[in-house]
Protein backbone atom coordinates (compact mmCIF):
# COMPACT_ATOMS: atom_id res chain seq x y z
CA UNK A 1 0.00 0.00 0.00
CA UNK A 2 0.81 3.84 0.24
CA UNK A 3 0.26 7.34 1.92
CA UNK A 4 -1.62 9.67 0.39
CA UNK A 5 -1.33 13.30 1.52
CA UNK A 6 -2.15 16.63 -0.09
CA UNK A 7 -3.80 17.54 -2.81
CA UNK A 8 -5.06 14.20 -3.05
CA UNK A 9 -6.52 12.93 0.18
CA UNK A 10 -9.94 13.78 -1.23
CA UNK A 11 -9.76 12.55 -4.52
CA UNK A 12 -8.40 9.43 -4.30
CA UNK A 13 -11.35 8.29 -2.44
CA UNK A 14 -12.81 7.44 -5.98
CA UNK A 15 -10.28 4.94 -6.94
CA UNK A 16 -10.87 2.80 -3.48
CA UNK A 17 -12.68 -0.42 -3.19
CA UNK A 18 -13.27 -0.28 0.09
CA UNK A 19 -13.32 3.00 2.49
CA UNK A 20 -13.30 2.45 6.49
CA UNK A 21 -16.81 4.03 7.32
CA UNK A 22 -15.49 7.27 9.22
CA UNK A 23 -13.47 7.80 6.22
CA UNK A 24 -16.32 8.02 3.95
CA UNK A 25 -17.95 10.21 6.68
CA UNK A 26 -14.76 12.36 6.85
CA UNK A 27 -14.58 11.82 2.72
CA UNK A 28 -10.29 12.35 2.68
CA UNK A 29 -8.23 9.47 3.23
CA UNK A 30 -4.38 9.20 3.97
CA UNK A 31 -3.53 5.77 4.25
CA UNK A 32 -4.36 3.00 1.31
CA UNK A 33 -3.70 -0.55 1.39
CA UNK A 34 -3.51 -3.19 -1.15
CA UNK A 35 -4.48 -6.40 -0.45
CA UNK A 36 -3.49 -9.81 -1.78
CA UNK A 37 -6.30 -10.04 -4.73
CA UNK A 38 -5.05 -6.22 -5.46
CA UNK A 39 -7.96 -4.94 -4.32
CA UNK A 40 -7.77 -1.31 -2.45
CA UNK A 41 -8.72 -0.40 0.99
CA UNK A 42 -8.54 3.57 2.21
CA UNK A 43 -8.08 4.63 5.62
CA UNK A 44 -8.17 8.06 7.43
CA UNK A 45 -5.75 7.94 10.17
CA UNK A 46 -5.12 11.56 10.65
CA UNK A 47 -8.35 11.74 12.58
CA UNK A 48 -7.00 8.52 15.15
CA UNK A 49 -3.48 10.12 15.78
CA UNK A 50 -5.11 13.57 16.65
CA UNK A 51 -7.88 12.23 19.15
CA UNK A 52 -5.64 9.73 20.91
CA UNK A 53 -3.37 12.27 21.72
CA UNK A 54 -5.69 14.73 22.83
CA UNK A 55 -7.52 12.12 25.01
CA UNK A 56 -3.72 10.92 26.45
CA UNK A 57 -3.75 14.66 27.58
CA UNK A 58 -6.56 14.98 29.30
CA UNK A 59 -5.89 11.57 30.86
CA UNK A 60 -2.84 13.01 32.17
CA UNK A 61 -4.44 15.48 33.64
CA UNK A 62 -7.66 13.77 35.60
CA UNK A 63 -5.88 10.46 36.00
CA UNK A 64 -7.55 7.11 33.82
CA UNK A 65 -11.01 7.52 33.28
CA UNK A 66 -12.64 5.18 35.85
CA UNK A 67 -15.52 3.93 33.24
CA UNK A 68 -13.54 3.14 30.92
CA UNK A 69 -14.94 6.10 28.72
CA UNK A 70 -13.46 8.79 26.63
CA UNK A 71 -12.30 11.58 28.45
CA UNK A 72 -13.89 13.62 25.29
CA UNK A 73 -17.22 12.40 25.99
CA UNK A 74 -19.17 15.32 27.11
CA UNK A 75 -16.94 17.67 26.68
CA UNK A 76 -17.27 21.05 24.39
CA UNK A 77 -14.62 20.56 21.47
CA UNK A 78 -14.22 23.83 19.78
CA UNK A 79 -12.41 23.30 16.09
CA UNK A 80 -10.90 26.12 14.48
CA UNK A 81 -11.08 25.41 10.94
CA UNK A 82 -13.10 23.24 8.52
CA UNK A 83 -10.77 21.81 5.94
CA UNK A 84 -9.15 18.09 5.78
CA UNK A 85 -7.92 18.77 9.67
CA UNK A 86 -10.67 20.31 10.93
CA UNK A 87 -13.14 17.35 9.26
CA UNK A 88 -10.88 14.68 10.81
CA UNK A 89 -11.02 16.65 14.41
CA UNK A 90 -14.85 17.00 14.37
CA UNK A 91 -15.67 13.65 13.48
CA UNK A 92 -13.32 12.28 15.66
CA UNK A 93 -14.45 14.22 18.62
CA UNK A 94 -17.95 13.59 18.01
CA UNK A 95 -17.45 9.54 17.54
CA UNK A 96 -16.01 10.38 21.23
CA UNK A 97 -18.78 11.60 22.47
CA UNK A 98 -17.69 15.47 22.65
CA UNK A 99 -20.35 18.28 21.64
CA UNK A 100 -18.78 19.80 18.48
CA UNK A 101 -18.23 23.51 17.48
CA UNK A 102 -16.77 24.56 14.64
CA UNK A 103 -14.88 28.70 14.16
CA UNK A 104 -13.84 28.81 10.65
CA UNK A 105 -12.86 31.90 8.33
CA UNK A 106 -15.62 31.36 5.59
CA UNK A 107 -18.75 30.57 7.93
CA UNK A 108 -20.63 28.73 5.26
CA UNK A 109 -17.73 25.54 5.07
CA UNK A 110 -18.03 25.88 8.96
CA UNK A 111 -22.04 25.49 9.25
CA UNK A 112 -22.09 22.92 6.32
CA UNK A 113 -19.39 20.87 8.62
CA UNK A 114 -21.28 21.43 12.05
CA UNK A 115 -24.22 20.38 10.68
CA UNK A 116 -22.63 16.99 9.69
CA UNK A 117 -21.75 16.46 13.60
CA UNK A 118 -24.90 17.87 15.31
CA UNK A 119 -22.70 21.17 15.94
CA UNK A 120 -22.73 24.64 16.24
CA UNK A 121 -21.16 26.90 13.86
CA UNK A 122 -19.86 30.26 13.95
CA UNK A 123 -17.21 32.40 12.41
CA UNK A 124 -12.80 32.77 13.78
CA UNK A 125 -14.14 36.19 14.89
CA UNK A 126 -16.96 35.11 17.13
CA UNK A 127 -15.04 32.75 18.96
CA UNK A 128 -12.55 35.41 21.22
CA UNK A 129 -15.66 36.16 23.28
CA UNK A 130 -17.62 32.00 23.02
CA UNK A 131 -17.32 30.98 26.50
CA UNK A 132 -20.20 29.59 27.61
CA UNK A 133 -18.62 27.05 30.18
CA UNK A 134 -15.04 26.46 31.36
CA UNK A 135 -13.15 23.39 30.76
CA UNK A 136 -12.94 23.34 26.91
CA UNK A 137 -11.03 21.79 24.41
CA UNK A 138 -9.71 23.77 21.31
CA UNK A 139 -8.08 22.38 18.13
CA UNK A 140 -6.96 24.44 15.74
CA UNK A 141 -6.38 23.19 12.51
CA UNK A 142 -6.10 26.49 10.69
CA UNK A 143 -2.94 27.53 9.12
CA UNK A 144 -3.07 30.55 10.80
CA UNK A 145 0.83 30.50 12.92
CA UNK A 146 2.45 28.09 10.50
CA UNK A 147 5.87 29.28 8.96
CA UNK A 148 6.71 31.91 8.16
CA UNK A 149 3.65 33.62 9.70
CA UNK A 150 5.02 31.88 13.45
CA UNK A 151 3.86 35.67 15.09
CA UNK A 152 -0.21 34.79 13.90
CA UNK A 153 -2.24 33.08 16.36
CA UNK A 154 -6.03 32.21 15.76
CA UNK A 155 -7.46 33.15 18.86
CA UNK A 156 -6.90 35.56 21.93
CA UNK A 157 -4.57 35.00 24.80
CA UNK A 158 -7.18 36.00 27.12
CA UNK A 159 -10.00 33.56 25.41
CA UNK A 160 -7.55 30.90 26.02
CA UNK A 161 -8.35 30.70 29.88
CA UNK A 162 -11.35 29.04 29.47
CA UNK A 163 -10.13 26.01 28.15
CA UNK A 164 -8.63 22.65 29.64
CA UNK A 165 -6.33 21.71 26.44
CA UNK A 166 -5.23 23.08 23.62
CA UNK A 167 -4.18 21.21 20.79
CA UNK A 168 -2.26 22.82 17.41
CA UNK A 169 -2.29 20.31 14.24
CA UNK A 170 0.38 23.26 13.24
CA UNK A 171 4.22 21.37 13.06
CA UNK A 172 5.99 23.46 11.37
CA UNK A 173 6.74 25.55 14.39
CA UNK A 174 6.18 22.91 16.75
CA UNK A 175 6.35 24.86 19.71
CA UNK A 176 3.26 27.77 17.85
CA UNK A 177 2.58 31.24 19.58
CA UNK A 178 -1.01 29.31 20.12
CA UNK A 179 0.63 26.25 22.19
CA UNK A 180 2.98 29.25 24.35
CA UNK A 181 0.44 31.29 24.95
CA UNK A 182 -2.26 28.57 26.20
CA UNK A 183 0.48 26.92 28.52
CA UNK A 184 0.61 30.55 29.67
CA UNK A 185 -2.70 30.47 30.88
CA UNK A 186 -2.32 27.00 32.65
CA UNK A 187 -3.96 24.56 29.68
CA UNK A 188 -2.46 21.25 28.98
CA UNK A 189 -0.82 21.65 25.09
CA UNK A 190 -1.14 18.89 22.65
CA UNK A 191 1.80 19.46 19.62
CA UNK A 192 1.14 18.71 16.34
CA UNK A 193 4.10 16.70 16.22
CA UNK A 194 2.02 14.17 17.93
CA UNK A 195 -1.20 13.76 15.45
CA UNK A 196 1.69 13.53 12.67
CA UNK A 197 3.50 10.82 14.75
CA UNK A 198 0.51 9.08 15.85
CA UNK A 199 -0.93 8.68 12.54
CA UNK A 200 1.77 7.26 11.19
CA UNK A 201 1.50 4.51 13.84
CA UNK A 202 -1.66 3.52 12.40
CA UNK A 203 -0.64 3.22 9.36
CA UNK A 204 2.08 0.85 10.13
CA UNK A 205 -0.53 -1.29 11.98
CA UNK A 206 -2.76 -1.27 8.74
CA UNK A 207 0.24 -1.93 6.01
CA UNK A 208 1.83 -4.67 8.39
CA UNK A 209 -0.71 -6.46 10.92
CA UNK A 210 1.72 -5.53 13.62
CA UNK A 211 2.33 -2.67 16.30
CA UNK A 212 4.58 0.59 15.19
CA UNK A 213 8.09 0.52 16.36
CA UNK A 214 6.89 3.49 18.27
CA UNK A 215 10.25 4.20 20.17
CA UNK A 216 12.29 4.36 16.66
CA UNK A 217 8.83 6.33 15.05
CA UNK A 218 9.90 8.68 17.91
CA UNK A 219 13.57 8.92 17.80
CA UNK A 220 13.73 9.48 13.88
CA UNK A 221 10.83 12.03 14.58
CA UNK A 222 12.97 14.42 17.00
CA UNK A 223 16.01 14.64 14.45
CA UNK A 224 13.96 16.29 12.41
CA UNK A 225 11.06 18.16 13.92
N1 LIG B 1 -0.14 17.36 12.53
C1 LIG B 1 -0.56 16.69 11.47
O1 LIG B 1 -0.34 15.48 11.33
C2 LIG B 1 -1.38 17.41 10.43
C3 LIG B 1 -2.18 16.70 9.51
C4 LIG B 1 -2.94 17.43 8.58
C5 LIG B 1 -2.86 18.82 8.58
N2 LIG B 1 -2.07 19.48 9.47
C6 LIG B 1 -1.98 20.95 9.51
O2 LIG B 1 -3.28 21.49 9.64
C7 LIG B 1 -3.36 22.75 8.95
C8 LIG B 1 -4.54 22.72 7.99
O3 LIG B 1 -4.38 21.66 7.04
P1 LIG B 1 -5.61 21.18 6.12
O4 LIG B 1 -5.14 20.01 5.38
O5 LIG B 1 -6.86 21.08 6.92
O6 LIG B 1 -5.73 22.45 5.13
P2 LIG B 1 -7.02 22.96 4.33
O7 LIG B 1 -7.93 21.84 4.01
O8 LIG B 1 -6.48 23.81 3.22
O9 LIG B 1 -7.78 23.93 5.40
C9 LIG B 1 -7.19 25.13 5.83
C10 LIG B 1 -8.04 25.78 6.91
O10 LIG B 1 -7.33 26.93 7.41
C11 LIG B 1 -8.16 28.10 7.26
N3 LIG B 1 -7.29 29.24 6.95
C12 LIG B 1 -6.27 29.26 6.04
N4 LIG B 1 -5.68 30.47 6.06
C13 LIG B 1 -6.35 31.23 6.98
C14 LIG B 1 -6.20 32.57 7.46
N5 LIG B 1 -5.27 33.39 6.98
N6 LIG B 1 -7.05 33.00 8.42
C15 LIG B 1 -8.01 32.18 8.91
N7 LIG B 1 -8.20 30.89 8.50
C16 LIG B 1 -7.37 30.43 7.55
C17 LIG B 1 -9.11 27.77 6.13
O11 LIG B 1 -10.26 28.57 6.25
P3 LIG B 1 -11.23 28.88 4.97
O12 LIG B 1 -12.19 27.73 4.90
O13 LIG B 1 -11.88 30.17 5.31
O14 LIG B 1 -10.33 28.97 3.76
C18 LIG B 1 -9.40 26.28 6.42
O15 LIG B 1 -10.34 26.14 7.47
C19 LIG B 1 -2.00 22.95 8.28
O16 LIG B 1 -1.20 23.76 9.11
C20 LIG B 1 -1.43 21.53 8.21
O17 LIG B 1 -0.01 21.52 8.21
C21 LIG B 1 -1.34 18.80 10.40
Amino acid sequence: GFSCTIPHKEVALKCMDEIDPIAKKIAAINNIVRRPDGTLTAYNTDYIGAISAIEDGLRGSNGANPAGGSPLAGKLFVVLGAGGAGKSLAYGAKQKGARIVVANRTFERAKELADKVGGQAMTLNEVNDFHPEEGMVLANTTSVGMKPNIDATPISKEALKHYTLVFDAIYTPKDTRLLREAKECGAIIVYGTEMLIRQGFEQYKNFTGLQAPEELFRELMSRHA
